[in-house]
C-alpha cells in the first residue's frame, strides 16, 4: 500500500511519513496527495463550499502578538470598532446574500464586556434565527464563555497557533502562554461549542517537529473546525523582515489534515488567497470545504489588517460574493446557503 493510501486508510501519520511527505520533491506523491485529500472531501461534502461571513468587529487589542498588525504595539494602525447597530447591519445584508453564519472576530478588546456581547450575539439569533452565530474574541474567562454561550453563541475559532510551548513563546510576549490559549479551547470544548483551532504555516522559528505536534495536539482537541494559513509578514510588526510562509508547504498541511480529519471545516483561508493569485481555490483541490468571505463595512476593512496585502479589503460583501461563486464554480464546486455545521460529533458535556 502506497503511503498515502495508508494515512488515508488509518487516519495517523507518523513523524517520518510526516517529514518525508513535507520535504518530498516527488511530483508523483504529491499528485497522489493532494487527489486523496480531494476525494476524502468530496466523499464527505460533496462539492459543496460553506461559506461564512467575516465582520472584523474590532481592531483593538490588548495583545502583543510578534506577527500581528494589529499588535497593541503598532503605533501606526488606526484603530476602530463596530457599534452594535453597525454589526446588526453587517448580519441582514449578509443574510441577504446568502449566509448563514457570522462570524465576529476581533481584537481583545475589552469594550465588548460579557453584558455588550451577549446582548449584540442574542440579537443577531433573534433577528436571524436561521443563522449560525461564531465569536473569535481571543482568550476569554470560562465564565464569559459560558455566558457568551448562553446568549446563543454556537461557534468559537481560536487559535492555537503552535502546540509547542517554545515556539510559542517565540510567537508572543511573555504575558501570552500556551497552557492558557490549551484550557480555553478545552473550556469552549466542554461548553459544547463548536470549536475552531488551528495555526500558520512558516511562522517565524517554526520546524517539521513543531507541524508535526500541531496534528497531534488536533487530535486530542478533535476541533470541528481547523483554520490554517501561511505566515505573511507585517512591516509594522518586530516580525517584518521575516520570510512569508510557503504556500506549496500550506497546501500540503491542509491535503495531510483532510486524510486525518475527513469531516473536519477546512476553510482555505484569506490568508492562503492573498499568498497566491488562486490559492484559496488550490485549497479547495486540496481539501478544504469552507471560504470566509469579509462582510465588514468597506470602510473599515483596510484597518484590520493582520498582515501586508490582504486580498478583499476594497470590495464591497456583494462583490466578494458573486467573485468567490465564479471562482469556487471554475473548479467545479458551488456556494451552498447552509449554516454549514461541523458532521463531527461535538464533545458532549460533562454536566
Ligand atoms: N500572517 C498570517 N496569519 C496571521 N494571523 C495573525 N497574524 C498573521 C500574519 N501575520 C492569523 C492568526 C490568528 C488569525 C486570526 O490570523 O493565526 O489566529
Ligand atoms: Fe473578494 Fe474575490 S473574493 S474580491
Amino acid at each position: 500500500m502506497s503511503i498515502i493510501s495508508d494515512i488515508r486508510q488509518s487516519q495517523q501519520i507518523d513523524s517520518i511519513s510526516f517529514r518525508h511527505i513535507l520535504e518530498a520533491e516527488d511530483d508523483e506523491l504529491l499528485a497522489e496527495l493532494r487527489a486523496a485529500a480531494q476525494q476524502v472531501a468530496i466523499a464527505e461534502y460533496g462539492h459543496e463550499i460553506y461559506v461564512r461571513g467575516l465582520i472584523e468587529i474590532s481592531n483593538i487589542c490588548k495583545n502583543n502578538c510578534y506577527y500581528c498588525g494589529i499588535r497593541r504595539g503598532n503605533k501606526n494602525a488606526t484603530r476602530y470598532r463596530l457599534s452594535r447597530e453597525q454589526i446588526l447591519d453587517c448580519c441582514s445584508m449578509g443574510h441577504a446574500l446568502g449566509f448563514r453564519t457570522f462570524v465576529l472576530q476581533g481584537g481583545e478588546d475589552a469594550y465588548y464586556s460579557d453584558t455588550v456581547m451577549c446582548d449584540i450575539v442574542s440579537a443577531i439569533k433573534a433577528a436571524h434565527p436561521d443563522c449560525a452565530v461564531t465569536l473569535s474574541l481571543g482568550e476569554r474567562s470560562r465564565a464569559s464563555y459560558a455566558a457568551l454561550r448562553e446568549a446563543g453563541a454556537d461557534r468559537y475559532l481560536l487559535r492555537h497557533e503552535t502546540a509547542n510551548a517554545e515556539h510559542y513563546a517565540k510567537l508572543h510576549p511573555a504575558e501570552m502562554n500556551l497552557a492558557n490559549r490549551k484550557q480555553c479551547l478545552f473550556a469552549l470544548r466542554e461548553l459544547g461549542y463548536q470549536v475552531g483551532s488551528g495555526f500558520m504555516v512558516g511562522s517565524p522559528y517554526q520546524t517539521v517537529e513543531h507541524l508535526y505536534e500541531d496534528l497531534l495536539f488536533l487530535q486530542q482537541l478533535q476541533p470541528a473546525m481547523i483554520g490554517i494559513g501561511p505566515f505573511l509578514h507585517h512591516h509594522d510588526t518586530p516580525f517584518a523582515n521575516e520570510a512569508d510562509g510557503s504556500v506549496e508547504r500550506c497546501l500540503r498541511m491542509i491535503a495531510i489534515l483532510r486524510l486525518l480529519f475527513p469531516k473536519a471545516l477546512i476553510p482555505a483561508t484569506t490568508a492562503l488567497g492573498t499568498a497566491a493569485a488562486r490559492g484559496r481555490e488550490r485549497g479547495i483541490q486540496h481539501g478544504a470545504n469552507v471560504l470566509m468571505p469579509n462582510l465588514s463595512p468597506v470602510a473599515v476593512r483596510r484597518q484590520y489588517e493582520l498582515y501586508d496585502n490582504k486580498i478583499c479589503t476594497g470590495e464591497e460583501a456583494a462583490e466578494c460574493r458573486v467573485c468567490l461563486a465564479r471562482r469556487i464554480e471554475s473548479i467545479g464546486y458551488h456556494i451552498v446557503v447552509d449554516r454549514g455545521d461541523s458532521k463531527m460529533v461535538v464533545y458532549a458535556q460533562a454536566t
